[in-house]
């Protein structure tokens, strides 16, 4: 027990050393946390940028310990890059959009932040999160300081118009769900998540959750657009209970459903055929456990089993109770799937063979079981135990935060874990990665203080 307790509290000291050191400064004032203090891939320097995405459980970390003047000046510098976005050829990104990440560059001696939308990233890929992850933390800094005058400032609540716009404009859509690009998410390579993806749609329900308490909306057509905003979250909150879920009695569903069905009256309205069920789902869905699926569409469902979009989803009540807690289940019961040496798997299964050629472009970072196909992630860790507390299962976030806290400090803090049972190091893993170690330190305070969890949406 005292070995245990002097095991936490070195691990602990050593993850708050990691996040000391990452900090990021702007003219001397703390502005953010870079992504990693060591990288073995030269090429990847961006890892030397603060990640929007990254930034959050820092953030959860520095509110908790009463330095917020950090999570407010970073709010502040997201919004001031929002403007400067690029131009492309042909079209202006929406004023909406943030960036994935940012760094602060020196020039003649002077120091200005840059930030990159994707056109320095790999891929060029172009985060959809970063906006919603910033309202977000918006609405937990508020709640935790309760400094109600930044979010009223004219530029934020312009911020927060363009992004309801962005994200509520009429488009190609005919479902509540968001449409976006592949690769716009913490998943930021090919792995076939274009479309509508579960950690979209989580993220975009905790947006509208919180939106009218912070959004004053006071022109008629803001007013128009905070009206659609809650006609929205409601819609998508059925929608997502129903289309997304899956447990034995929806596969018995799926498995014999009608299919080509025409009129207002289908019942398979979204024409998903039966044959599409891969065939390690019914040998593997438990009888008591269930699952939001990774997305859904016009003949598609995607079966995988995607760690964050079902975390957020019940961190932020967008499943019911009882969806909760079969999540919760089937982690007991396919616990050496979904956790195993180290807790959490981003995806399960891995794609494989043809689907892992056609779906990421023969990505050889993301081979099976690696990376972001099937490896294991301990930035997982907080938001596991936050939705695990959430659903009244503090023994699974307790045995998760153990296995954690047995290796991360000894394999120096790694980003992600690879193998079946996340058992290897990753093979192109950066060490010193500050989400890893920022994830252990606000799981520790989550399990503390459950209280915690009600700055959530
Ligand atoms: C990788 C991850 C992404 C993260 C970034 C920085 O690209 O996929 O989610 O934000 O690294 O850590």
């Amino acid at each position: 027990m005292e070995m245990q307790t002097k095991q936490k509290t070195l691990a602990l000291d050593n993850a708050y050393e990691i996040l000391e050191q990452s900090i990021m400064y702007h003219n001397g004032q703390p502005i953010g946390t870079i992504a990693a203090l060591q990288s073995p891939d030269l090429s990847a320097e961006n890892y030397s940028e603060c990640f929007v995405r990254d930034f959050v459980p820092s953030a959860l970390v520095f509110l908790a310990d009463g330095r917020s003047d950090i999570v407010k000046n970073f709010l502040e510098t997201v919004l001031t890059l929002r403007t400067r976005r690029r131009l492309v050829a042909g079209h202006e990104i929406q004023p909406g959009v943030m960036p994935a990440s940012f760094r602060v560059v020196n020039e003649h001696g002077q120091e200005h932040v840059q930030a990159d939308f994707g056109e320095r990233a790999i891929g060029r890929v172009a985060p959809v999160d970063s906006m919603m992850w910033w309202l977000i933390l918006l609405n937990i800094y508020e709640k935790s300081t309760g400094d109600k005058e930044l979010s009223q400032r004219p530029e934020f609540q312009d911020t927060m118009s363009q992004i309801l716009y962005l994200c509520l404009q009429d488009t190609f859509e005919v479902s509540p769900a968001l449409l976006v690009p592949d690769a716009c998410t913490m998943i930021d390579r090919r792995m076939g998540i274009y479309g509508h993806p579960i950690e979209i749609q989580s993220l975009f329900y905790g947006v509208l959750r919180i939106v009218h308490s912070l959004f004053k909306a006071e022109t008629d057509k803001d007013k128009s657009v905070l009206n659609t905003a809650i006609v929205r979250e409601k819609a998508l909150l059925n929608y997502v209970r129903i289309f997304y879920w899956l447990d034995l009695d929806r596969l018995n569903e799926i498995h014999r459903y009608t299919t080509e069905e025409f009129g207002i009256d289908s019942i398979n309205v979204l024409n998903i055929y039966p044959e599409s069920i891969p065939t390690w789902v019914p040998d593997w869905l438990p009888d008591e456990g269930g699952y939001l699926v990774g997305n859904v569409g016009a003949s598609r469902m995607d079966f995988r089993f995607f760690a964050l979009g079902n975390f957020l989803s019940v961190m932020f009540g967008l499943t019911s109770d009882v969806q909760a807690a079969r999540i919760m289940k089937l982690y007991e019961l396919r616990w050496d799937d979904l956790v195993g040496a180290m807790p959490v798997k981003i995806c399960y299964p891995a794609m494989e063979g043809l689907e892992w050629q056609v779906r990421t472009g023969s990505d050889p970072k993301n081979v099976p079981w690696s990376y972001q196909n099937g490896g294991n992630w301990p930035a997982l860790l907080w938001p596991f135990v936050a939705a695990a507390l959430k659903s009244g299962r503090g023994d699974l976030a307790e045995r998760a935060f153990d296995t954690a806290l047995s290796r991360l400090s000894n394999d120096t803090w790694p980003e992600y874990y690879d193998g079946r049972a996340g058992r290897l190091i990753g093979r192109r893993s950066n060490f010193k990665q500050v989400w890893t170690a920022t994830s252990l330190i606000l799981s520790h305070k989550l399990l503390e203080n459950p209280a915690m969890l009600d700055l959530l949406p």
